[in-house]
């Protein structure tokens, strides 16, 4: 790996000069604020990068391959950008072999998951700084000097929110932030993802093991309960970056809704079905077969009436009669059942409805249609104010319920520093 590059830097802010001090201060953990940009409904965060530092907002993308910014429109003024060579161990820790040999220069393709596009892009290194924290504020900013990221054209930029340079990949892959950070910090290769839908609110990325604790002093580490990851192998070798959980039926008001089980397992030659978690999909997006079962199931469940569906759900019904509580609407409960009966991801109206005006909420999951690649995607709205944190060394999500029952949100870490 090239560690030959990477120090740990800290701005210390009892130092009145801005000289820079190197030191063998070793952080426990880092934090990233996560916001909710209201139209597109992306999560964005930002890192500061380059020399001198910016701040450069990114949309997050939880199966991200990568670090990608457009270096184009408005220039990438830096000095301490270095372009990956052909053959170099950063080359090799990026695993692919595009070489431009006019330039020695080394390239990937990164995708802009959103919109599914792709183009070229040059593999480089350059400083990024982040905060790091003890799990409860903000701590010393630290620094990566040789952060490993992909300088794309502002093509690629199309379909993101407003003002936003790139996307942050916490995939499965060696140039994630996930595996930068824990690499360069000596983390266990874990982070905790906390994502907030309030508007002017911050959420939270942790990276390293918790407490990640929120006002008023909720420890939320505590209150995981664990099913395996798995890796998706898709074609050609070339494993997804994605994060795979293993549903095996799913139920509503904890009666058994009709499936085709064979959409809920990988098929391990083409990569077909499953379920994974994504925060590019604003909604849960299910098979088609999928979503009939649950919409039928939830309907009859639901003791409300039908009013005409507002897109792009298929499920509406008047609020009328649904009370409100601190779980959100009540609503019948939609478990995802996981690697045996007693493990469930309970779905409550805070997470499974969407209110589309005052009088009419609708089902916030979406027709996937017939054969898409993974058959549950798992979206935003469905993963907000709980905390989801994916242990790679373990191979497992740690999840909990709604943080809601527990007097807390997701937009309740102390980003206050003490400094
Ligand atoms: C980046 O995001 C922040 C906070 O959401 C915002 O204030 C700022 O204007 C954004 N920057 C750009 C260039 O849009
Ligand atoms: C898996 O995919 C292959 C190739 O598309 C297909 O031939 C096979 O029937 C699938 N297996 C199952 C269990 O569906
Ligand atoms: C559904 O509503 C009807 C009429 O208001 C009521 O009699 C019935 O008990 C309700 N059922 C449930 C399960 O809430
Ligand atoms: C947040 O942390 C700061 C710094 O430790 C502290 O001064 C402040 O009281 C905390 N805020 C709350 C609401 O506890």
């Amino acid at each position: 790996m090239a560690s030959s590059l990477r120090f740990i830097l800290f701005f210390s802010l009892l130092f009145i000069s801005s000289s820079l001090a190197q030191t063998s201060f070793r952080p426990k953990a880092l934090v990233l604020p996560v916001s909710k940009d209201p139209s597109t409904l992306q999560y964005i965060t930002h890192l500061n990068q380059r020399t001198p530092l910016v701040s450069v907002n990114l949309t997050l993308d939880l199966g991200g391959e990568s670090l990608w910014v457009d270096c184009e429109s408005k220039g990438y003024v830096t000095s301490t950008f270095l372009p990956a060579r052909c053959r170099s161990a950063q080359c090799n820790l990026a695993g692919s072999t595009a070489c431009a040999t006019a330039t020695n220069t080394f390239g990937l393709f990164p995708e802009n998951t959103v919109t599914r596009t792709s183009t070229y892009g040059d593999l480089g290194s350059d400083v990024v700084s982040i905060q790091s924290t003890n799990g409860k504020n903000p701590g010393q900013v630290v620094s990566e000097l040789d952060f490993l990221l992909v300088c794309t054209s502002p093509f690629l930029l199309e379909g993101l929110a407003n003002g936003v340079q790139g996307m942050a990949g916490l995939g499965r892959s060696r140039i994630s932030l996930l595996s930068q950070f824990s690499a360069s910090f000596s983390f266990p290769r874990k982070f905790g993802l906390c994502l907030t839908s309030g508007r002017n609110a911050n959420g939270a990325v942790f990276f390293g093991d918790g407490p990640y604790v929120l006002l008023p002093g909720v420890d939320a580490s505590s209150l995981l309960t664990y099913t395996p990851l798995f890796i998706n192998p898709e074609v050609g070798g070339v494993a997804s970056t994605d994060y795979f959980i293993g549903v095996k039926s799913v139920k509503v008001n904890e009666k058994i809704v009709p499936i085709n089980a064979k959409l809920l397992s990988i098929n391990n030659t083409d990569g077909y079905g499953g379920t994974k978690i994504s925060t590019v999909n604003p909604y849960t997006v299910l098979e088609t077969s999928i979503y009939s079962a649950v919409v039928d199931a939830f309907a009859n469940e639901l003791n409300a009436t039908r009013v005409a569906s507002v897109a792009p759900f298929g499920a509406c019904f008047s609020s009328k009669g649904i009370v409100s509580t601190r779980g959100g609407p009540a609503v019948p409960p939609i478990d995802l059942v996981l690697q045996n009966e007693n493990v469930y991801w309970r779905m409550f109206g805070v997470n499974s409805m969407v209110y589309v005006s005052d009088d009419v909420l609708c089902l916030g999951f979406v027709d996937g249609g017939v054969n898409p690649r993974t058959s549950i995607v798992i979206g935003g709205h469905q993963i907000e104010d709980i905390l989801l944190q994916f242990d790679l060394a373990s191979s497992r999500l740690g999840f909990t319920s709604s943080l809601l029952f527990r007097q807390t949100t997701c937009a309740n870490f102390n980003f206050t520093s003490n400094a």
